[in-house]
């Protein structure tokens, strides 16, 4: 979750604080506690830091300028070892001479023994921190080999954990040094100044050439060279790519919140997820896959791992990859995965759901799959990100940058990768569903416009989440692909509104969570198409009955010409009608909108709300 920015420029330019501070505010959606950046100047190396908001470290650096500099680097902590205080912030300094500054993104496992070890050589320390212990085991390690990369080597070495570690020395100016394990890292590639981020957004406002760095390496860059090198030393390229989205992509585009803007983006990230991926007979291609149509047609069993909105787009998945590939699917919450002993082989295929590609539970548990012998694909978001790197293959949603801390657009954009890839096995395997592949692609073509058809009619939405401003619990409730639909409506109110919300199962009403209407208690309610199988919708039409005859307040999410519920609803809010299986790239929507304009109706952060980070890079 840190924000990790690194400069080096030409001599004469002496910009680093300026490029240093921009990347930082631009890795703010990142979720942050504390902040701070080191600079060389001259024979030492300079820090300044505070807890709190970049602006405590903007007045600090108003009040106690840095000298100028061409070599810098720059920290927004989230808190794991030690609290948020300025102390604990980055950079810490390593050794005693001023020379050393090192800031750290991740968990070293081992740093205590690391630490005890330190202080048996009557090492002070001055903060609770994992880091400073690496800060020091730095120095010392440069005292013996005076270069920088080499004494990173000596280090990363007795690390356990993940890390990304930047470092600056003095006594070498117009260096910054990088190191990286199951923490993200990529280089920026400028014309004689280079970068170095936790993710592009670190230096997309000064260039979109980047280098993605694999697991276990060390990167050390100068104005005019970047150079690449294995933990064992050994000579290494990074992968050169284009970042495709540019800095206006990161800004709101007109919205109040980036929020806003991307629940408004959702048709494009549908039908950019969807784009390119059939060929002219309409048959779905994912070469990108790189995996042996035959290894694919061995799998008998599916397990999707993933953590909150991610797998609950898994659960979506479910429902869809079943019917159509008639393959088990599992969706396990990637936390658990590691620990419930899992049922996985070489036939097994564990797909990994990810925005951010960087969800510490989800990376070990892809990590742990493969020591199991299992196939595994990402489906992720965020390029050059490392999920998709310990992955065998990784299918790319196309949603954009996705700012904002709570998934909106990403998680459609999951579903429709997630569809995507059960038609591909149905396709490959043949079957009964082989021939209905296109007729599903068909449909999903139109899932864009429809979903737009849907913002059109957010009216009543806002107005419904203003007169509910001060709901204390909000319940949603839905059946089949509905169920994951309510679990997501009842996350967004809880991350947005900080009010207690909670998704059932319709079905399960009965056996206890009944007891909770009472008159006036809001319940959404997630309606299957009334030509939905089984008898769904008419078993729903019952469950809302059952919560009206005991005063529920219903907000009903229905298909347009779905009169059956209207008798019993409080509220309809209609979505155009589509192939049940399709339903929730249509049904989430409203609920996404209420969440963000009851969020905006109580003054709270839309963007950034408390608590919660973009990526949780810690387990
Ligand atoms: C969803 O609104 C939350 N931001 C959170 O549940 C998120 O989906 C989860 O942490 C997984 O993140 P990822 O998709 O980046 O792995």
């Amino acid at each position: 979750m840190c924000g990790i920015v690194g400069y080096v420029g030409p001599v004469e330019d002496g910009t680093a604080l300026e490029v240093v501070m921009e990347g930082l505010t631009r890795l703010e959606y990142r979720g942050y506690d504390s902040a701070g950046v080191a600079l060389v100047a001259g024979d030492r190396v300079e820090t300044r830091k505070r807890a709190g908001k970049l602006e405590n470290l903007r007045r600090e650096l108003d009040e106690h300028p840095l000298p100028v500099s061409r070599t810098g680097i720059g920290h927004t902590r989230w808190a794991t070892h030690g609290g948020p205080t300025d102390t604990n912030a980055h950079p810490h300094r390593g050794g005693t001479d001023g020379k050393l500054a090192l800031i750290h993104n991740g968990i070293i496992e081992n740093f205590h023994a690391l630490k005890s070890e330190l202080i048996a050589d009557n090492v002070a320390f001055a903060s609770e921190t994992d880091t400073e212990v690496v800060a020091h085991l730095l120095a010392a390690a440069y005292t013996t080999t005076p270069d920088l990369t080499e004494a990173m080597r000596a280090v990363v070495a007795r690390l356990d954990g993940a890390f990304t570690l930047l470092a600056v020395h003095a006594d070498q100016p117009g260096v910054v040094v990088g190191a990286r394990r199951n923490s993200p890292l990529v280089v920026g590639l400028g014309d004689g100044e280079n970068y170095l981020g936790s993710d592009v957004a670190a230096f997309i406002g000064h260039t979109r050439a980047a280098l993605e760095l694999a697991q276990d390496q060390i990167v050390t860059i100068t104005p005019d060279t970047v150079t690449v090198v294995d933990f064992d030393g050994t000579p290494a390229q990074g992968k050169a790519y284009e970042v495709t989205w540019d800095a206006a992509a990161a800004e709101k585009g007109g919205y109040a919140t980036f929020m806003e803007k991307e629940i408004n983006d959702q048709p494009h990230a549908v039908r950019d997820t969807l784009f390119g991926r059939t060929d002219t007979d309409g048959r779905l291609t994912l070469d990108e896959l790189r995996i042996p149509e035959e290894k694919l047609r061995e799998i008998d069993r599916i397990t999707i791992v993933a953590c909150g909105t991610a797998a609950y787009a898994g659960m979506v998945a479910k429902y869809a990859i079943e019917r159509w590939t008639r393959i088990p699917v599992e969706v396990s919450l990637a936390h658990e995965f590691r620990y419930c002993d899992p049922i996985v082989d070489e036939q097994t295929l564990v797909v990994s759901i990810s925005q951010s590609g960087e969800t510490m539970d989800t990376l070990m548990a892809v990590k742990h799959a493969r020591e199991l012998g299992a196939l595994t694909i990402s489906i992720c978001n965020t390029h050059g990100s490392t999920i998709p790197r310990e992955s065998d293959a990784v299918l790319y949603t196309h949603a954009g940058p996705e700012i904002a801390v709570a998934s909106t657009k990403a998680f459609l954009a999951q579903i429709t990768a997630s569809y995507i890839l059960g038609l591909y096995l149905a396709q490959l395997r043949g079957g009964t569903f082989a021939d209905d592949v296109r007729a599903v692609l068909e449909e999903l073509a139109e899932i864009p416009d429809k979903i737009q058809t849907v913002l059109d009619r957010m009216g009543r939405v806002k107005e419904i989440a203003g007169f509910m401003a001060d709901s204390r619990a909000v319940l949603f409730l839905g059946r089949h692909v509905g169920f994951p639909v309510a679990l997501e409506g009842a996350l967004k109110l809880k991350e947005l509104a900080y009010i207690h919300a909670e998704g059932f199962a319709a079905g399960e009403l009965k056996h206890g969570p009944i007891a909770l209407i009472e008159p006036g208690q809001p319940v959404f309610v997630v309606v299957p198409s009334p030509s939905s199988e089984h008898g769904l919708h008419g078993k729903i039409v019952s469950n809302i009955q059952e919560i009206r005859a005991r005063g529920a307040r219903t907000i009903v999410i229905a298909e347009d010409g779905d009169h059956d519920v209207v008798p019993f609803s409080d509220e309809v809010i209609r979505v155009p009608a589509t192939a049940p299986l399709l339903a929730p790239l249509l049904t989430v929507v409203p609920l996404q909108v209420f969440a963000l304009w009851l969020s905006t109706a109580k003054g709270l952060d839309v963007d950034q709300p408390r608590n919660l980070a973009k990526s949780v890079t810690v387990e």
